[in-house]
């Protein structure tokens, strides 16, 4: 456990999410040949109030191993602009149909369908456009390029999404439902985490503690966001609540429990947070956000 005392996880959080959101900007101002429609329905997506967690935690990775968080700051809004594609591709009509998103209405309820899958498929490519370009060393940029797309792809993100949808309405046990959580929402925690350590020149060792404290903070992010789905309020959360067991989603409070879920969700952070000894004082915002992950209301 990381033993010096972090300055208050919203301080920190509260100045890099001002600089990660200017870059955010400046990356989504495209050129004259960006229809002003699509950029409309980009930025009303992604420059809405959000908690910005994968983009910290490129940022503090990157911290934690020796770097600085300008030199992160093309990772770190590469992978905002992946989670903010898959969110509004998951409140489409044919995946969890939802209406409101961040506090605004979902990108396809305010823009049409089709701009909602435009906007997505606009924001995963400038992803790659961003890490390509503007990571200063091209082989850093090309493993930050092939680990995005793998955490992304078929075996990550999209294959949980799609193992997620499956499992509604369907009778599954635990193993299944970690399986998903893992490439749905793990996979896109954990290569934040190895993109902000990859820029910083890491080592094996660091890249391993990344990745043990990366696979349990996922596992336990999901397993809170399943809970405040159950426990939360719309006002705080910005997206309709009780909407799991309407569509008959396998989640954990559903297999196990709220006692049972919250118990795991904070054991997983204790175990997170051991992970990051390594790292000493360096690593003490990533053990500030761990803690913020599963006392969050929102
Ligand atoms: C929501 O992610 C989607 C899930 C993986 C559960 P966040 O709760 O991090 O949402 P934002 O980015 O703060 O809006
Ligand atoms: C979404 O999970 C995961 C991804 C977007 C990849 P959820 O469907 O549980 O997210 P919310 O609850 O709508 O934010
Ligand atoms: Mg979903
Ligand atoms: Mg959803
Ligand atoms: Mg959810």
């Amino acid at each position: 456990m990381v033993q010096t005392p972090a300055p208050p996880f919203s301080a920190y959080a509260k100045d890099a999410r001002v600089e990660i959101d200017a870059a955010l900007e400046r990356y989504t101002e495209f050129d004259a040949d960006c229809p002003a429609v699509l950029r409309d329905a980009i930025q009303h997506s992604l420059l809405a109030p959000c908690k910005r967690l994968r983009p910290l935690l490129v940022l503090m990775a990157a911290e934690a191993c020796g770097s600085n968080r300008e030199a992160a700051i093309p990772a770190a809004c590469a992978v905002e602009m992946v989670h903010t594609y898959s969110l509004i591709h998951d409140d489409l009509p044919a995946m969890d149909d939802d209406d409101l998103r961040r506090g605004r209405a979902t990108c396809h309820a305010k823009y049409g369908e089709a701009m909602g899958i435009l906007a997505g498929d606009a924001l995963l490519t400038s992803a790659f456009e961003i890490l390509g370009r503007d990571i200063r060393d091209a082989s850093v940029a090309a493993a930050c390029c092939v680990e995005l797309a793998k955490a992304a792809g078929a075996s990550g993100m999209v294959g949980g999404q799609v193992d997620d949808l499956a499992a509604e309405f369907q009778d599954a046990g635990l193993e299944q439902l970690e399986r998903i959580h893992r490439r749905k929402t793990g996979a896109m925690f954990l290569v934040s985490l190895r993109l902000g350590a990859l820029v910083a020149g890491a080592d094996d060792e660091q890249l391993a503690a990344m990745n043990t404290y990366g696979a349990k903070l996922g596992l336990a992010f999901q397993i809170a966001d399943d809970l405040l789905d159950v426990q939360g309020d719309v006002a705080s959360m910005g997206k309709r609540t009780g909407k799991d067991s309407d569509r008959g989603k396998l989640t954990f409070p559903a297999l196990l429990g709220v006692d049972e879920s919250t118990r795991r969700a904070g054991q997983l952070i204790d175990e997170a947070c051991a992970a990051l000894t390594i790292f000493g004082p360096n690593a003490s915002q990533l053990e500030a956000l761990a803690r913020y992950v599963v006392e969050r209301n929102h």
